[in-house]
């Protein structure tokens, strides 16, 4: 049995197969590759046994047909500098991966795919890689490819960032005899290890059918410098809202600071009018974003959504705004958001795309895609009293799991205790933040 490591730095992992190897009395030829020849140096000091090889990966393994791999490959990663020449490898594996590597797939990714590459029929692969090759938008090909042509034999997330400071997932892989049909599943496993519960859908309607979802990106944050103001100075100015002051139905604008900018404000606003302020270009912004939504916060533990029913606020990057055609439905979207079978479903299929393993960070269009209850006047009674300074938010939210349906019972209870367990302690010890 050939154990191959292609980027083996100083050897631990060819290291800790030997050593299982000993323990179960097998007989394995171990074979590194390592780019840098003062890690390989030490590489071959620890293991006088294994074929430890200085050079390029990316092209070295072409040739090779291990049993198993094992691979812990370079990251990107947010705080790494590139090393020379990592440009170069990054293009080479491009070309040779093709569409199967998206322009920010991390390079980890490409590592993974080469190693299935030249894995035997039935071999093994177990990879450390970012988390964000379960769930990142440019590495959906490179998982299409590893689902139709591996069985995945497991997968761990690592919650505490370690020093490449990148949270990071652990697969193994088995190569199949032949490629079959098969979807990823790998961030439903996720979330089942982390106890989020499995929901059925309610139905089969949308709410990107009903309604228009976006998302502002860097430039309209950066348009709003020098045009913030509190809106207690300024009664003309129109209430910023950012991710941080949308708690589960409810705006905390003017009862909680915020950031913006930077700076920390009481009750953020902007004005749209004074001419001197603004340019004509941020008044169209601003006034396009004035009207009947729902707004939904990012990187939180659960779905926290609330509705702007008058049109009043301002999103602030990277809140993202729900526009229903009818502004009736705003009350109904609001209901199949807070249901907590919304958050359960949106974490089985982006678990590790938020900042920590398991905060939410949801694109328009994956919000666009959750399901969407029937229109009811119940729906809009709870989140009306909600966002109005009254209601019970567990109330509220044991109710919008009713209206989403599917759980009874003890099953019904458990979801709704993993929902509020997840909850910022101040959404769990008041429900009630004030008025505006
Ligand atoms: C994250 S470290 C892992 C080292 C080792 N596998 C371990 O777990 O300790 C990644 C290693 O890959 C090496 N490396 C980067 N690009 C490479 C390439 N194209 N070919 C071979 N090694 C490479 C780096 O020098 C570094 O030692």
């Amino acid at each position: 049995m050939t154990v191959l490591d292609p980027t083996c730095g100083t050897g631990r992992l060819l290291l800790a197969a030997a050593q299982v190897a000993s323990e179960r009395g097998c007989n394995i030829r171990l074979v590194g590759i390592e780019l840098a020849d003062a890690l390989a140096c030490v590489a071959r000091a620890a293991l006088p046994q294994a074929d430890i090889i200085t050079g390029d990966a990316t092209d070295l393994m072409r040739s090779m047909h291990p049993d198993v791999v094992l691979l812990n490959p370079p990251y990107r990663g947010r705080m790494r500098q590139p090393i020379e020449g990592d440009l170069e490898r990054l293009q080479s594996l491009e070309s040779s991966l093709g569409s199967r590597l998206g322009p920010y797939t991390d390079p980890a990714t490409g590592f993974v795919l080469l190693s299935e590459a030249v894995l035997k029929e039935g071999g093994q692969l177990g990879a450390i890689v970012p988390v964000s090759i379960v769930s990142a938008r440019d590495a959906a090909a490179a998982r299409a490819h590893l689902a139709r042509h591996c069985i995945t034999r497991s997968i761990v997330s690592a919650p505490a960032p370690f020093e490449a400071q990148v949270n990071t997932v652990s697969i193994v892989l088995k190569k199949r005899p032949e490629p079959i049909d098969a979807q990823c599943n790998w961030s439903s496993k996720l979330a089942t290890a982390a106890c989020v519960p499995s929901v059925s859908l309610p139905g089969d309607a949308l709410i990107g059918d009903i309604a228009d979802v976006t998302a502002d990106f860097r430039d309209e944050y950066y348009a709003l410098k020098g045009h913030i103001v509190e809106c207690a100075d300024c009664p003309d100015a129109h209430p910023v809202l950012t991710s941080g002051l949308i708690d589960p139905g409810v705006s905390l604008h003017g009862t909680h600071p915020a950031r913006v900018h930077g700076e920390r404000w009481s009750a953020p606003g902007v004005i749209a009018t004074r001419k001197e302020d603004t340019d004509a270009k941020l008044g169209a912004v601003i006034k396009q974003r004035l009207v009947p939504k729902v707004l939904v916060a990012t990187q939180t533990p659960v779905i926290e959504a609330v509705v702007d029913a008058q049109g009043e606020f301002l999103p602030l990057t990277p809140v993202i705004r729900i526009v229903p055609r009818d502004p009736a439905d705003l009350w109904r979207i609001g209901a199949s958001l807070l249901a907590p079978q919304a958050s359960a479903l949106a974490l089985h299929r982006h678990f590790g795309a938020g900042r920590s393993p398991a905060a939410l960070r949801l694109r328009a269009v994956d919000i666009a895609a959750l399901p969407l209850l029937e229109s009811s006047r119940e729906a809009a009674c709870i989140l009306q009293e909600l966002a109005g300074g009254g209601g019970d938010l567990r109330i509220a939210a044991s109710q919008a799991a009713d209206l989403w349906g599917g759980l009874q019972g003890k099953a019904s209870e458990a979801l709704l205790d993993w929902w509020w367990s997840r909850l910022p302690e101040r959404c769990r010890s008041s429900n009630t933040p004030g008025p505006k």
